[in-house]
């Protein structure tokens, strides 16, 4: 699956721990785009949907989260805890996250602008595209 997690340089001294992020170099992307989710209502699961094109890298900045995986073929649930850590997502990755913490600030960097007509956000059509392409590839 097309997913890797990163591990960002923290940069620490005597007054506290700072990470920097920038396009090309910690991010595998050009960044267009900078978003995040705070407040997530108790037992809230987002997402629900893949990305024809986008790409994605989330961070959870503060508190906790899951991020549940899917490429059509197999699945993979992955605990985000961690300000120095990342988690880059291809497109054609159906994505859900579930589990924050009531303190949880899920950053996200993305490869381009929202644009509605780039999400795939019914599964069944998200698995036949899938599972069609790869067949075409073969
Ligand atoms: P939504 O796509 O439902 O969030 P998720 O799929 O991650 O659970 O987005 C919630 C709302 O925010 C929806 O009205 C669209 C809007 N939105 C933007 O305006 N710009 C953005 O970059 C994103 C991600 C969402």
């Amino acid at each position: 699956m097309n997913y890797k997690q990163l591990n960002f340089q923290r940069h620490g001294d005597d007054r506290g721990m700072l990470v920097a992020l920038e396009e090309s170099k910690e991010i595998p992307f050009l960044v267009k785009r900078v978003y995040y989710m705070y407040d997530t209502v108790e037992g809230c699961r987002r997402g629900y949907h893949a990305h024809k094109k986008l790409k994605q890298v989330l961070v959870c900045v503060h508190g906790s989260c899951k991020i549940h995986l899917d490429d059509g073929y197999s699945q993979k649930e992955l605990f985000l805890c961690k300000p120095y850590e990342g988690l880059y997502i291809s497109s054609n990755i159906w994505r859900e996250m579930y589990d924050f913490s009531s303190d949880a600030v899920l950053l996200v960097l993305a490869s381009d602008v929202y644009d509605e007509t780039d999400y795939v956000r019914d599964y069944q059509k998200f698995i036949t595209t899938t599972r069609g392409n790869k067949n075409n590839e073969n």
